[in-house]
């Protein structure tokens, strides 16, 4: 059984006196449970600060948002793996849309970032999704597996079954338009038949979260989907009261 994942992208919101007053409202609604995960990605500045708060509650993990794949050295601006780890992350993500739309990421990026996020210490979770112009061609299967399929290029199997996957939607991200749990559980089925050819049997066992414009009405449909087995949430996740409501679906 897969315990649902319930993942915050906070993007470029809250720093850290922002995050210390969310996380103390957030963890006086949301109580521990056993029988899911909680992940918390604030801005890689409010990593320490997060840490902090979070301190008396392991449950509650923290993931960075991006990651460069050097451990140091001359790069300008960018944040390493293990430099995340030690600020507090366990979880990166790669790959998602806004990196590959605004930042220039390709499939090849995102190959070395799952690689050097492992070596730094860090459980990836690879976002994959398609464009709406994509979705109009219908090639909403042929991106979303190529995308899949390049950032695990330099992974072994045993690493792919211990990471996690996000499926977003480019066109459902930020816009108030949320795919159906049937479009969800559609794709997501195809990301779990690609994971069994790499992997086998054990795909079962890889979460798979959507995201996109998800809200406290649409979180329970979603999760009753097929192959749905968590969420990544934007804009719904930055409000702390929500976010507890939302982590308790
Ligand atoms: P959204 O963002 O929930 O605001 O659409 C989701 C994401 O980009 O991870």
């Amino acid at each position: 059984m897969r315990a649902p994942v319930f993942a915050a992208n906070w993007k470029m919101n809250h720093g850290p006196r922002a995050t210390r007053s969310y996380l103390e409202h957030f963890l006086s609604r949301y109580s521990a449970r056993d029988d899911r995960t909680v992940i918390i990605c604030p801005p890689a500045v409010s990593l320490e600060a997060a840490r902090a708060a979070l301190a008396a509650r392991s449950d509650v993990l923290l993931g960075v948002q991006n990651i460069f794949w050097e451990e140091k050295g001359a790069f300008t601006g960018e944040t390493s793996p293990v430099m995340a780890h030690e600020a507090g992350a366990s979880v990166t993500l790669v790959g998602h849309s806004e990196r590959r739309q605004l930042f220039g990421e390709t499939d090849e990026m995102t190959a070395r970032k799952c690689d050097a996020a492992w070596r730094g210490g860090l459980t990836p979770m690879l976002c994959v999704g398609e464009s709406q112009d994509e979705r109009d061609r219908d090639e909403t299967r042929a991106v979303v597996l190529r995308q899949l399929r390049a950032g695990i290029g330099r992974l072994d199997a045993s690493q792919v079954r211990r990471m996690m996957f996000a499926y977003e939607p480019v066109w459902a991200i930020g816009t108030g338009r949320t795919a159906t749990p049937e479009n969800a559980s559609e794709v997501h089925g195809w990301i779990r038949a690609a994971l069994a050819d790499e992997v086998g049997e054990q795909a079962r066992e890889i979460p798979l979260l959507y995201g996109g414009s998800v809200n406290a009405e649409t979180a329970p449909r979603l999760m009753a989907a097929p192959n749905v087995d968590g969420l990544l949430v934007g804009g719904a996740s930055l409000d702390a009261e929500r976010w507890a409501h939302m982590a308790c679906t």
